[in-house]
């Protein structure tokens, strides 16, 4: 899909509104998995794209709907916000599904051989250090 990141980062921005830390903390683990995935092979560009912008799509509705979040609400609610959001990207429907895959299981043990998947937590557990989370 050409322009990808653009496509993806406006969606993100979009559904975020003015939660700058959120938006700044998903381009920084986009960068972080470019870099990473430099060293790696076998990855999907538009699912590394859209699995490191849409991680934690899921954090507004939870806290919308719960009044907290935390990894295990962000793996619950994050999916189908990605869905629909991808939806009207021309994403294909394997691909949307691989990237809710990927969301629904960031925070806790791996249940896929995925290699956004590890470069994705990977590049979350970088930010989130720095970040001082
Ligand atoms: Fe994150």
């Amino acid at each position: 899909m050409e322009y990808c990141k653009g496509r993806i980062t406006k969606l993100l921005v979009d559904y975020f509104g003015d939660d700058f830390r959120r938006i700044t903390h998903a381009l920084e683990v986009l960068k972080h998995s470019e870099k990473i995935m430099e060293g790696t092979e076998g990855w999907d560009y538009e699912v590394l794209v859209a699995s490191a912008l849409l991680h934690d799509i899921g954090i507004k509705r939870s806290e919308e709907l719960l009044g907290y979040n935390n990894g295990k609400t962000q793996e619950e609610y994050g999916p189908p916000v990605a869905e629909e959001l991808l939806k009207s990207t021309g994403f294909s429907t394997e691909k949307i599904s691989r990237v809710c895959e990927i969301i629904g299981n960031h925070h806790s043990p791996s249940r896929y051989d995925y290699v956004e998947l590890s470069i994705l937590k990977e590049a979350d557990g970088i930010v989130n250090r720095l970040e001082g989370g």
